[in-house]
């Protein structure tokens, strides 16, 4: 039977107003800016200094077993598939950084009943269904928390205002809002199709669609939606992207029907109600790459890094680093469902390669650690297909060139790749770089750093807190020497 969205006041969502409104300054505070102080704060309390910049010297060993931060995309999903479900979902290993705190506070505004109950551990307890908000729904930097509630929201008779931070505000949406319209929902949006918009749900019908851009946000966002529209949604995509949401909304008891066809991999999501599952999330690989690189970069180094999610859709920097000949080890661990495991990088002479464009969506956020890691190969690392990396949380092509030619690297910039000619040395480093606020932006120069000639600085640290909010820390527990500048 199809099932239709409801959209009722639970109590839990009564209460969740409650709560905001019991926080008048901080709801008066854009998400953006509240986010940069509290994060900036931890490191501004440990150092006794306002941090503008962070430095990262070379010439320290890195040595040591540390552990990746829960995966970002699993995280996101377990709260929106929470609070979308009937019951209490316990969540394990989330990952509490900005971009999924800015989703467990949509969950609550959407109405689930959602608790920390310890460092990574969460409750989310879901009525089933979507209430409708009172405010704005505040994504922060968050493309995947913006992309994946949009659909959720869709398939509610509601009206959800989306916004973020002036990052988010530039990236495209209309990816999603298209096959989203398809289905029934209806758009008022900013221009160019951008956020702020309000999606108006409820009453959809299921799709038939084939992604035009290899994009798991954008499949995730129909499957959401499809979920409470009238009769099955299919959607294909030409290169399989990250199934996280497939595998979640099984688990979570949806029909979901999976085949490989000529056109691409088919996923048929029948319609129906979710029940509450229990979620352990694995340790993020796309966090995991920055020890890992620069265990392999810097000379003397052996770094582990435990826990890391082994999913094949999301391997592609470690089967591109092998390649590379680096010395990588994988132990793997039990595990029910996803394979995981600890990888160990010791430092390696790395030499150039082309990185097969169909390989992109496996570690489409890896190419900037991937192109710090190339400053230090003998050989060109010629990437293409690489054109997503420019709607990112920055247009990171353009960036990783401008950074890595600043520690004079020579970089060649195409439209939809980037090509790194390593001189198989140290590069020089030196450079100040700015990062127009991406986090990965900032890891991936930090980590070169590391290991080139002379220091490396980065602008907006506090950022990292979006995907990594241990970064910092970490790094300094394998024996990273990096340090904060007072502006
Ligand atoms: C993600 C998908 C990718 C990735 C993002 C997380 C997800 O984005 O870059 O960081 O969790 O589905 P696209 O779907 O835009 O490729």
């Amino acid at each position: 039977m199809p099932l239709h969205g409801r959209a009722v006041k639970s109590p839990s969502a009564v209460k969740a107003q409650k709560t905001k409104l019991q926080g008048p300054e901080r709801a008066k505070e854009p998400y953006a800016a509240r986010a940069w102080k509290e994060q900036k704060q931890p490191v501004a309390a440990h150092l006794g200094t306002v941090v503008e910049h962070l430095k990262a010297q070379p010439g320290h060993a890195l040595n040591g077993r540390v552990r990746a931060p829960g995966d970002k995309s699993i995280s996101h999903r377990a709260l929106i598939l929470g609070a979308m479900a009937l019951g209490v979902t316990e969540i394990e290993g989330l990952l509490e950084g900005a971009d999924v705190l800015a989703t467990a506070e949509a969950a609550r505004a959407f109405g689930a009943k959602v608790e920390r109950q310890g460092e990574g551990r969460w409750r989310v307890e879901g009525f089933g269904g979507f209430a409708q908000p009172s405010g704005v729904i505040d994504c922060g930097n968050a493309g995947t928390g913006v992309r994946l509630l949009m659909g959720a929201a869709a398939g509610y008779p509601i009206a959800t205002r989306f916004d973020g931070d002036a990052s988010l505000r530039k990236r495209p949406m209309g990816r999603v809002t298209g096959p989203l319209e398809l289905m029934g929902a209806r758009f008022e949006t900013t221009e160019g199709g951008r956020v702020p918009l309000t999606v108006h749900g409820g009453a959809l019908k299921g799709v038939d669609y084939r992604l035009p851009v290899a994009s798991a946000q954008v499949k995730s966002a129909v499957l959401l939606a499809g979920l409470n529209a009238e009769g099955p949604t299919t959607v294909t995509e030409p290169e399989p992207t990250r199934d996280h949401t497939e595998r979640m909304l099984r688990a979570f008891g949806a029909g979901v029907e999976v085949t490989d066809t000529p056109e691409g991999r088919r996923i048929v999501l029948t319609p129906g109600r979710l029940s509450a599952q229990a979620v352990r999330v694995p340790g993020d690989p796309s966090s995991a790459a920055f020890p890992l690189v620069a265990g392999l970069i810097v000379p003397g180094s052996e770094v582990t890094v435990e826990g890391v999610l082994l999913n094949p859709l999301r391997t592609g920097l470690l089967e591109t680093l092998c390649e590379m000949g680096a010395d990588l080890s994988i132990q793997e661990a039990a595990s029910a469902g996803e394979r995981v495991g600890d990888v160990t990088a010791r430092f390696s002479r790395l030499k150039g390669v082309t990185v097969p464009p169909e390989r992109a969506p496996s570690m489409i956020d890896e190419y900037p650690i991937l192109a710090a890691a190339a400053a230090f190969a003998e050989g060109p690392v010629i990437m293409r297909g690489i054109g997503e990396m420019r709607v990112k949380e920055s247009d990171r092509i353009a960036l990783m060139a401008a950074g890595l030619k600043a520690c004079g690297v020579e970089v060649e910039e195409e439209p939809d790749g980037l090509i790194v000619h390593g001189a198989g040395c140290a590069p020089l480093g030196g450079a100040e770089v700015r990062t127009h606020g991406d986090h990965r932006i900032a890891m991936s120069h930090l980590i070169l750093g590391l290991a080139a000639e002379q220091a490396v600085t980065v602008d907006e640290p506090g950022m990292i807190a979006t995907s990594f909010p241990g970064f910092v820390e970490m790094m300094r527990g394998l024996g990273a020497e990096i340090a904060a500048c007072p502006s």
